[in-house]
């Protein structure tokens, strides 16, 4: 059994699925690195290309746990660190880039082998990553990317791409509101200001909407990407005289669009028909509630990164070479396509 050293709280987590690589429609067991996008650049891990005989020690700082996906990343993670036997020592930053600058520095006292960053914000990691990299600290970015100067400070980024993800949602509401006569208010609960998800979901969603110029983001809110702050800033969209309500919600999650529904229904309006909802993630709940009619699409992003990160912390070890970037492969899901998919949910 791999050692596992965490101040994580994750006792409520539900257990899932490990040992295995992810794909859209459910998890295949692959022995190597998965079929994932990635651009291949020669990035020099610093170790030596001898294998270690003790148990290779990684430090991860997750972000927080503000939404059901983060819930199912970190019980990824830890299964899957057990699964392969590599030692966790996890630090919840609990949204704060400082408490992310002090777990890294305590993942550098304690001599880890390699860091794994969630990082809340993308801006801000230059002076950080450059003393890991002082300390010859190979850094996996994970799940949300930073923005630096100098791209040897971290040897591969793995996470979805967010702005395709915005793409996809617009995308479909340009279609599902196609024979709408116009304009087409939309409102847009953002996630965390200045992410990654946040940004580039509300870049991505813009630039294809923009296509079509019946299609106007009306109100821009932001949210956190939790459930009660989606539905506290519909609570308080929903006060506004009814000429300024939106015929579409594009919420940056599933947890943000679960909350509005439920203030959506507390007015006393069918969300899903009076409100067309869009949201990003793909959690069961979500599915659950689009086959109940009361979110119409959900653009995939998948939490499932455990494996991964461990093969990859696994090679850079080996003194092997990585991709600099790795993306998991995406889907969209609508009413539709929501009970075959529920099937096969696995957070
Ligand atoms: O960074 C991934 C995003 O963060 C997920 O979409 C969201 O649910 C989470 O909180």
């Amino acid at each position: 059994m791999g050692k596992l050293i965490t101040r994580f709280m994750i006792m409520a987590l539900p257990l899932l699925l490990t040992g295995c690589m992810w794909s859209g429609t459910g998890p295949q067991a692959v022995p190597e690195l998965p079929p994932v996008n990635s651009t291949r650049e020669p990035v020099s891990s610093q170790p030596t290309s001898e294998a270690p005989t003790d148990p290779i020690v990684l430090g991860f700082s997750q972000l927080g746990t503000e939404s059901n996906w983060r819930n199912a990343n970190t019980t990824s993670i830890v299964d899957a660190a057990e699964e392969s036997g590599v030692t966790l020592i996890m630090e919840n930053a609990e949204q704060s880039q400082e408490k992310q600058f002090e777990a890294i520095r305590s993942f550098i006292q304690r001599r880890v082998d390699v860091i794994a960053i969630a990082p809340v914000v993308q801006e801000g990691w230059e002076p950080i990553l450059q003393e890991v990299k002082q300390a010859g600290i190979p850094v996996i970015i994970l799940d949300r990317s930073v923005n630096v100067r100098d791209g040897s400070l971290y040897v591969t980024f793995i996470g979805s791409d967010f702005y395709e993800e915005g793409v996809k949602a617009g995308k479909y509401i340009l279609d599902k509101m196609r024979n709408f006569p116009g304009p087409v208010s939309i409102a847009e609960l953002e996630g965390t200001l200045g992410s990654t998800p946040s940004i580039d979901r509300g870049r991505g969603f813009r630039d294809t909407i923009k296509a079509d110029s019946r299609f106007q983001v009306t109100h821009v809110l932001p949210a956190d990407f939790t459930e009660e702050q989606g539905r506290i800033r519909m609570e308080t969209l929903l006060e506004k005289p009814k000429a300024e309500w939106p015929q579409v919600l594009y919420a940056h999650n599933d947890d943000m669009a679960i909350g509005a529904v439920e203030a959506i229904e507390q007015a006393g309006l069918n969300p899903g028909s009076d409100m067309i909802i869009i949201s990003v993630d793909g959690t069961r709940r979500a599915v659950d509630y689009m086959i109940q009619g009361k979110i119409n699409a959900v653009v995939e992003c998948n939490p499932l990164l455990g494996p991964l990160l461990m093969q990859a912390t696994k090679e850079i070890m080996a003194g092997r070479t990585l991709p600099k970037r790795m993306v998991p492969p995406e889907d969209i899901f609508t009413q539709e396509t929501a009970a075959m998919e529920a099937q096969d949910r696995k957070y």
